[in-house]
């Protein structure tokens, strides 16, 4: 019924229209059985005033079984089925409905609907699964109230969730057991679900703000409950600090996590019944690394902060995800930058800049690529064949820059008077990024009309700067130019005109130190060295007075617009902003610009098979940073850690990833020799010691030394450093440390002890069988090893997907074998011979019938073929084409047809 081959016609933005019908209150009954389970969904419907009449009641469907239906308690024989759910021919204009219908939990296999994980029961409704557990008006400006019983085999199920507050449990006849949940909040049905299976929980009672009592509870299976700590001390954080940045207070009276290892994403914010990927939940030292910790608390926060924005002000239309999605990476980034903040004993700033740097490295290498490539869209697209394609990285991370851009103009103070209209205006409503907008307008007493562009230009603004300094009238101008370069063609048909850029900028003197801002007209400097320019013309200069001396200008601080930036710095002025900006996070970028400039040129020569070089210079700038203790070791590794492989091919005119790999690991191999005892002292400096803490400041040690340990194992003779790596492994007290020690043995050079790596990683497996995310890292380290002619990384990617533990349907799984290769190790997947790219079609293939989300997400690793060496794109083309021929879902479907397009 889904699976026509027929192609889907892309839905508009445009062609919104209200729903004819609203639906008041919504009471589910469901029989959960695997193999069948009944569900019973009485509605109360009426016509929408506010809509063109419509004769029928259409309601969306999919996958499921009609058993029968009633209006007004009345069976009806006016219901037709048809393709995409069902019609109630010539309906009254208010009346109750009851349908019910049957779906098939056990055979799901999608993990959209209602779907089985073990031997317990799970719900993922966002964005279009509601439609798979009953027929219903599955569209998210229909909101409404939920009551919900739910009845299964208590011995089997005895755990029994739904949203909101539990009113009634009790037995029922055959050892079958029900329980009765009500949700007092207006929701749509995108944030509906249920759990039922068993499960444990750790459970806390904190009192939010005004006083009241809550219950908190994170839900698990049992031999998981003692790695639940981290998780709930995550959302206590997280309720606190919407308390006090927002000044918004949780409004159930309880809010539960359930964590499920079969899920397509990360969490979901289902009211009052959050729902999580096992992997942003369960935490132990032993078993989750410095960056799983943080990432736990980023996603607990993330989904917790959308009870607001997403649950309590919701979208209108999907167009309008970044008004939820956008908004709350925001605010999750925030967040968790205050809590680096809070926790650093002094060196805020820094934690915070090493938050925001993190950050911004994510939305370039990601975000970026997306932008400049065939799925190029809007932060608000205009178009879609696939809501569950857009997902993106666009309307979340390109999303949540534009939010952070209002802030960037208006302050945290005018940005909360932003907030707190918003709320004001728009609570219990569905509404849509332009509303979102106007609030910050009309909050500020600010025209934002040009700012909307941000939602409606897809492709990454490059701003271009010429400055002049004029000695003799102290003045120094800059003259900033704006546009798209040679955007793709998806991103080149949205671009309309100039955007409002708030571009930050500094000017440093000779010195070192910030020079006083005073701007053309102004009757003094302002306060502070950085001033946000208002950029709002294609061309503009602005014209600083005063100024006494040539000034290096500090250009986009603390990245204050998501856009690449093109100005001239010679090496040696991006060596000085290295070692004196004071904005952290300009001085990160300059040794970004340095290192990146490099590779180029290095990955360039290896293209041609010229020799390589590395200059002096640059590995004086890195040995200073190395070795400069006033920086936090944090900010150190970020420096130190070169771009990555795929962001080095996307910055080639022709992407090369076998080039850009000999030039990185050549660099790599030359700094770990030049500075050789430097790297051995930080990683003796940096041990931490004592009980493991998840603090960003012993993450900190944790990573420089790690990063210390893997640039000695780029040395020739490695015995010394095995042997460290070797002591670490064996005596590591935690993952981070365990796991850094493990990938610097496997990527020592072969010392002539043979199989030493494949011991270890024996041992690995031996010590966490039992523990499937750790086994998810077992199966990544592998496939993201380096390889060589003798043994390519292929060929262990195919042994690894035949190993007992492999299984493709779990999501977790599949990707840290296959995505892991197929998107994280160019150098190997791009390999000549085309291995990688059949490789990527059959798993493509398999995954469609399985599960078209996470097909759809393995099909976009190819989707930027058009910029690769011609040697590769033909492989690609071939397989995109293969594939196209192939596959049934509308997911993969939309993808393959964009990229060849
Ligand atoms: N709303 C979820 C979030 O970002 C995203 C999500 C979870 C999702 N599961 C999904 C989106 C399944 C589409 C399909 O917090
Ligand atoms: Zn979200």
């Amino acid at each position: 019924m889904q699976n026509s081959t027929a192609p889907s016609p892309p839905i508009r933005r445009t062609d919104y229209t209200p729903p004819p019908f609203l639906i008041d209150t919504v009471a589910l009954e469901f029989d959960l059985v695997p193999e069948r389970t009944l569900v019973k969904n009485t509605m109360r419907v009426h016509r929408n005033p506010d809509a063109a009449r419509a004769p029928h009641l259409e309601l969306f469907g999919e996958q499921l079984e009609f058993a029968n239906a009633a209006i007004d308690g009345v069976p009806c024989s006016a219901v037709r089925l048809v393709q995409h759910g069902l019609t109630v021919e010539n309906v009254p204009d208010s009346f109750e409905l009851t349908i019910s219908s049957l779906c098939k939990p056990v055979e799901n296999t999608t993990l959209s609907g209602l779907y089985v994980s073990g031997s317990n029961f799970f719900t993922q409704c966002e964005a279009e699964g509601f439609r798979r557990i009953t027929y219903f008006l599955d569209r998210p400006d229909v909101m409404s109230t939920y009551s919900v019983t739910l009845r299964a085999d208590k011995a089997a199920y005895p755990v029994l969730l739904s949203n909101g507050n539990l009113l009634e449990e009790g037995d029922l006849p055959d050892g079958r057991h029900f329980a009765r949940w009500e949700d007092p909040f207006c929701k749509p049905c995108y944030l509906f679900a249920l759990v039922a299976g068993k499960l444990v929980c750790i459970e806390e009672r904190v009192k939010s703000g005004s006083g009241a009592e809550k219950l908190l509870q994170v839900w698990v299976e049992p031999h998981d409950l003692g790695k639940t700590r981290h998780a709930m001390d995550s959302l206590i954080h997280s309720i606190r600090w919407d308390e006090e940045r927002f000044g918004l207070e949780l409004d159930l009276d309880r809010f539960m996590i359930v964590a499920v290892s079969d899920f397509n994403m990360g969490a979901m914010e289902n009211k009052g019944l959050n729902i999580f990927n096992t992997k942003y939940v369960l935490a132990n030292p032993e078993t989750a690394s410095d960056t799983d910790f943080a990432n736990i608390e980023a996603v607990v926060g993330h989904e917790y902060f959308h009870n607001w924005t997403g649950n309590r002000v919701t979208c209108r239309d999907w167009f309008q995800l970044s008004l939820k999605e956008g908004l709350t990476v925001f605010r999750d980034e925030e967040f968790s930058a205050d809590r680096a903040y809070g926790q650093s004993n002094g060196s805020g700033e820094a934690a915070r800049a090493t938050k925001r740097i993190k950050d911004v490295l994510a939305l370039r290498q990601m975000q970026f690529a997306e932008d400049a490539g065939p799925m190029a869209h809007p932060v608000r697209p205009e178009s879609y064949v696939e809501i569950n394609n857009f997902y993106t990285m666009t309307v979340y991370k390109k999303g949540s820059e534009v939010v952070r851009m209002y802030q960037t103009l208006f302050g945290r103070d005018g940005f909360r008077k932003g907030m707190d209209l918003y709320f004001k205006r728009h609570d219990g409503q569905a509404v849509t990024c332009d509303d979102f907008r106007h609030a910050m307008a009309d909050a500020n007493g600010r025209d934002l009309a040009q700012f909307e562009r941000w939602y409606s230009q897809a492709g990454t603004p490059r701003v271009a700067v010429k400055t002049a300094y004029d000695s003799a009238a102290r003045s120094y101008r800059v003259t900033l130019t704006q546009g798209y370069g040679d955007a793709a063609p998806a991103a080149r048909e949205t671009q309309k005109g100039a955007l409002l850029i708030p571009f930050a900028i500094g000017l440093i003197g000779k010195d070192g130190a910030d020079l006083p801002l005073r701007l053309e007209g102004e009757a003094s400097a302002a306060s502070g060295t950085t001033r946000v320019l208002e950029f709002t013309e294609t061309d503009q200069t602005f014209t600083f007075v005063d100024v006494a001396e040539k000034p290096l200008p500090s250009l986009l601080r603390n990245f204050s617009a998501p856009v690449i930036v093109e100005f001239d710095y010679m090496a040696d002025e991006l060596a000085f902003l290295l070692a004196h900006d004071s904005d952290p996070f300009n001085r990160w970028e300059a040794g970004q610009r340095l290192a990146t400039r490099e590779l180029l040129a290095l990955a360039g020569r290896a293209a041609s098979g010229a020799s390589l070089q590395l200059d002096d210079s640059i590995v004086a700038a890195f040995s200073r940073v190395l070795t400069d203790e006033s920086l936090s070791p944090a900010f150190r590794e970020l420096t130190l850690i070169l771009p990555s492989e795929a962001y080095m091919a996307d910055q080639m005119s022709e992407s090369n990833p076998a080039a850009v790999h000999a030039a990185r690991q050549f660099m790599r191999k030359r700094l770990a020799t030049a500075l050789r005892d430097e790297w051995l002292a930080v990683y003796e400096q940096h041990h931490t010691p004592g009980e493991y803490e998840a603090t960003p400041k012993a993450s900190g040690h944790r990573a420089l030394k790690n990063l210390a340990l893997s640039y000695l194992a780029e040395l020739d003779d490695p015995a010394h450093v095995v042997s460290r790596a070797s002591k670490q492994y064996a005596s590591a007290n935690n993952m981070t440390d365990r796991a850094g020690a493990l990938l610097a043995m496997l990527n020592a050079p072969d010392s002539g002890r043979g199989n030493q790596a494949q011991e270890v990683l024996d041992d690995f497996y031996r010590r966490f069988e039992q523990e499937p995310l750790v086994i998810d890292m077992w199966f990544a380290l592998q496939a993201l090893r380096r390889g060589s002619a003798k043994r390519p990384v292929i060929g262990i990617v195919r042994e690894l997907m035949a190993h007992p533990a492999f299984n493709l349907k779990n999501p977790n799984r599949a990707s840290s074998l296959i995505f892991a290769f197929c998107m994280a190790n160019p150098a190997q997947f791009h390999c000549e011979d085309g291995s990688g790219y059949a490789f990527w079609a059959e798993q493509v293939i398999a995954l469609d019938s399985i599960n078209p989300q996470v097909a759809a997400r393995l099909a976009r690793s190819l989707e930027m073929w058009r910029r690769f060496t011609p040697a590769l794109r033909e492989g690609m083309r071939t397989m995109l084409e293969t594939v196209a021929a192939r596959v049934k879902s509308r997911d993969v479907q939309e993808i393959v047809t964009k990229a060849l397009a």
